[in-house]
């Protein structure tokens, strides 16, 4: 088939990252479901590719809701061919103040919520011949933040470390499905997820980069458009770290 056929659904649609996602989705020619648990808007922004989106409401962390996401998209493109999932919580609780309940809270949307919704996916593509799953990551894994300089919690760390385990698990489960499976792991990056840190701190994690900068959506956008492409039809079950070289200037 061609690649303009294909049928992408992106949660987290209407953050940051996802909404990137989306926009350079379209633009490419693809069919997108676009899924947020806040409402989306009524499609202004795309009014030339109307006939390509379709907009819907998703709570990952929902197993049900997961399914009427996947069965929507099926009944409007009659088929699925990848997700990029984009949705997730950010938390900035210090390991003095994190609770219980919280650090679950997360657990639940980030790590049982990607697994649902991938899930879901998978047996969607599954009907249609297989496909791929991008999931994120976070660099945040790699470089303790708990200096205060970007203010990821050790329960946001350990949501976004799990992402990666859960990267081989599905890979190697979905595999007999003829789903790839990999992850965008992005540095830190110009969204609503980071707009409540303070100038102070965007310019040292801009300033630990070899770009010298944080990353915009649209960069990290484009990678995960790639790895759910056909074009990366021989990468699976990798963590694709997209950070201006972070790991590297550290
Ligand atoms: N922005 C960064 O600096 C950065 C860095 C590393 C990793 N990431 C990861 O990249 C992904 C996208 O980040 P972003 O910056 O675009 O975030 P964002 O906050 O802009 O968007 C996240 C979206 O997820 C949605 N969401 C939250 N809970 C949901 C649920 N239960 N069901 C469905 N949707 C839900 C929110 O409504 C929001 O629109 C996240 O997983 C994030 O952890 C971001």
């Amino acid at each position: 088939m061609s690649s303009s056929s294909r049928v992408i659904l992106v949660t987290g649609a209407a953050g940051g990252i996802g909404g990137a996602c989306v926009d350079h989705l379209l633009h490419e020619g693809l069919r997108v479901c676009a899924a947020d648990l806040r409402p989306l808007d009524d499609g202004e922004a795309h009014e030339d590719a109307l006939d390509q989106l379709l907009l819907t409401q998703v709570d990952v962390s929902n197993e049900a809701s997961c399914k009427a996401a996947v069965d929507a998209t099926l009944e409007r493109f009659g088929r699925l061919d990848g997700l990029i999932h984009m949705a997730g919580v950010h938390c900035s609780e210090d390991w003095e103040h994190m609770t219980a309940d919280n650090f679950n809270r997360i657990l639940s949307i980030n790590v049982c919520g990607t697994f649902l919704i991938a899930r879901a996916a998978a047996q969607g593509m599954a009907k249609t011949g297989g496909g791929a799953i991008v999931l994120a990551s976070s660099g945040s894994t790699n470089l303790s933040r708990q200096d205060g300089k970007g203010n990821s919690s050790p329960a946001f760390v350990a949501s976004k470390a799990a992402i990666i385990g859960l990267v081989g698990a599905l890979a190697r489960s979905f595999a007999p499905l003829k789903i790839r499976v990999n992850a965008v792991s992005p540095g830190a990056t110009d969204t609503a997820m980071s707009a409540n840190f303070d100038e102070d701190t965007m310019r040292h994690l801009g300033e630990r980069t070899l770009a010298g900068r944080i990353g915009s959506s649209t960069e990290i956008a484009k990678v995960a458009s790639f790895l759910v492409s056909n074009a990366a039809s021989y990468v699976d079950g990798q963590v694709v770290a997209v950070n201006g070289g972070e790991t590297f200037a550290s």
